[in-house]
């Protein structure tokens, strides 16, 4: 897969595609959106909240498909910390035959300083960006292997930054929010490596890509009414940093082209060419996040704790 290969700003044609992004009402998964509906997608745009929801669902229409783009837009309601929401969102999805397919976006970006739970009783940054997508790419698995579809997980470079073995993944000792964010993106990493190993292995006819999006600010992104308004403080500050930063748009692009590129294999790992920014290209990811123990001890404790287990067996019977 050489670098030149992919222009993120000229996509193939997408038309008769339908991908589902986790938290698309802002950031990067907002504009991921954008660019696979300019392609002439179908998205299923999900978030938590029905408001931010339509006005995601507004500014894509007004931006790319009143603009002439022959993609289209739906939006569903899921938060990914609530397993019951995750279920309800499956179901209503499932229900409507293949997908091409999901983009496991949804996180806690800024955790809170002290640990909090979820409804379900799970900390809250693990549920959000490590169990609800657990829970919802198994829920999905036939769907996407109808579609000969994929799923994309989102991991981080701060997995390189001297991240450990997550031995207590929901923190129950020594939280900070810090070591729970990067936890859970040591995790989702090593679960879509992990998806991969076990999808190849069961003959599953779908690929699990792990993409990072680099460094992407706010402050350095378009403004997008209802969807990205920045303080003008943040675009200050945001462009103080403008070497080593990207907007989210451009962060949008491996997620994207991991979603699309046909030449993207199960396993790959997808990020900016320069690390923090870039064009999309294929890298490598941090060690911890390559271990196949780490990964194996990972998928048990997710089993374990969002009670499901991924149906490999009928997902290999699963035709198109
Ligand atoms: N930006 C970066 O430089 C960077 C770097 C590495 C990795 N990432 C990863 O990229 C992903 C997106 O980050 P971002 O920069 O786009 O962040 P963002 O602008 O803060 O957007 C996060 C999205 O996730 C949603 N979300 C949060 N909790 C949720 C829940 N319980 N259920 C459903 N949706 C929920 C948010 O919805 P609400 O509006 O409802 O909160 C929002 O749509 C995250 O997984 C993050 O770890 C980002």
């Amino acid at each position: 897969m050489a670098r030149g290969d992919w222009d993120p700003e000229n996509l193939p044609d997408l038309s008769g595609r339908t991908y589902l992004i986790t938290g698309s009402n802002a950031g990067l998964g907002y504009f991921s959106a954008e660019q696979l509906v300019g392609a002439g997608a179908h998205v299923v745009m999900t978030g938590r909240s029905p408001n931010r929801l339509a006005a995601a669902r507004a500014a894509v229409t007004r931006r790319v498909v009143d603009a002439g783009a022959s993609g289209s837009v739906e939006t569903l309601l899921l938060d990914t910390s609530n397993l019951g929401s995750v279920r309800a969102a499956a179901a209503t999805v499932k229900g409507r035959g293949k997908l091409d397919g999901l983009l496991l976006n949804a996180g806690i970006v800024h955790p809170p300083k002290e640990r909090e739970t979820s409804l379900d009783g799970n900390e809250l940054v693990f549920a959000t960006n490590v169990l609800g997508h657990f829970a919802l790419a198994g829920a999905l698995l036939l769907t996407l292997a109808a579609g000969r579809g994929r799923m994309v997980w989102l991991g981080s470079m701060s997995t390189s930054l001297g991240a450990q073995d997550p031995v207590d993944p929901q923190l129950h000792e020594n939280y900070t929010g810090w070591r729970a964010y990067v936890q859970s993106k040591v995790a989702t990493t090593a679960l879509g490596f992990e998806a991969d190993r076990r999808l190849r292995d069961a003959g599953v006819p779908v690929r699990s890509i792990i993409a990072h999006p680099g460094y992407s600010v706010s402050g350095r992104t378009r403004g997008v009414v209802g969807v990205n308004e920045p303080s003008r403080l943040a675009r200050f500050t945001d462009n103080l940093q403008a070497a080593l930063t990207q907007s989210k748009e451009r962060g949008a692009w491996p997620l994207v082209r991991a979603l699309a590129d046909p030449e993207v294999e199960g396993g790959d790992f997808l990020g900016p060419r320069f690390v923090t920014r870039g064009e999309p290209r294929k890298g490598t990811a941090s060690k911890i996040t390559r271990d196949p123990e780490i990964a194996a001890r990972l998928w048990g404790v997710c089993e374990d704790a969002a009670g499901v287990q991924w149906p490999f067996l009928k997902a290999t019977k699963t035709r198109r």
